[in-house]
């Protein structure tokens, strides 16, 4: 039997706006197997966000299939489906999706508090990640008090919290510096090779590229290439 973490057969994404029909994904069929890191290159307006989306329940295909954890998703009702989610997937994307009312380390927090650990642990936890991501001074800020960077590797604390089966990241280090980029990347190294995380990165960056175990290669709504 196959060990694939993540299994998407023959998706296809339509979009339409008013009449215009737009077709970001045209048959794509994506495998990543447990503990590997996956890259997803391809120029703009390519469709590795939109996959991403559908691999990361947090939007359906028109048509095809997609199971996490051998776990058919689109067969779960909402209230499954965002328990599944906070459980198995961590998401870092671009528009991080902060709450802004709550501070860095409440929003590390979260996560783990919705499920169920207990506050002294989460708060420990969450320390511990934004230290390693060189953020202990900046804990009590809350992300409007925040650079673009700090932001994101709060983003990526959180996402990494539960211990998630796969990592979803969309351009990680895209607002990143060099030194901010670095961390970013051995934080997914760290995490992939102690903790058997599965992540998929959609990057344009030829340094997240070169450490990915395979990368598949996106044009136009279909994988044109598949690097190994
Ligand atoms: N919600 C939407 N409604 C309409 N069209 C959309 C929507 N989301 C994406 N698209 C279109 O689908 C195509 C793929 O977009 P997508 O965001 O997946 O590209 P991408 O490869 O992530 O690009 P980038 O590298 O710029 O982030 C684009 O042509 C885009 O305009
Ligand atoms: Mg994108």
């Amino acid at each position: 039997m196959s060990d694939y973490v993540i299994e998407a057969r023959k998706l296809k994404k339509v979009f339409y706006i008013d009449t215009e029909k737009v077709e970001a994904l045209k048959g794509v069929d994506f495998f990543a197997e447990k503990g590997k890191i996956v890259g997803v290159m391809g120029p703009s307006g390519s469709g590795k966000t939109t996959l991403l989306h559908i691999l990361g329940t947090i939007d359906v295909p028109t048509e095809g299939n997609v199971f996490i954890d051998k776990q058919d998703v689109l067969k779960l009702n909402e209230k499954q489906l965002a328990r599944f989610r906070n459980k198995k997937i961590g998401f870092v994307f671009q528009f991080h999706n902060l709450l802004p009312e709550f501070t860095a380390l409440e929003n590390v927090m979260l996560p783990a508090l919705l499920y169920g650990k207990d506050k002294k642990k989460a708060e420990e936890k969450a320390l511990n990640l934004l230290k390693q991501l060189g953020l202990e001074d900046r804990i009590h800020h809350k992300p409007p008090q925040l650079s673009g960077g700090q932001q994101q590797r709060v983003a990526i604390a959180r996402a990494v919290i539960n211990e998630p089966i796969v990592i979803l990241a969309d351009e990680p280090t895209g607002n990143l510096d060099s030194e901010n980029s670095e961390r970013v990347i051995q934080i997914f190294k760290e995490l992939n090779q102690k903790k058997g995380i599965t992540i998929v990165i959609a990057t344009h960056d030829p340094q997240i590229a070169n450490f990915c175990h395979m990368v598949y290669y996106m044009k136009d709504g279909k994988i044109v290439d598949i690097y190994t």
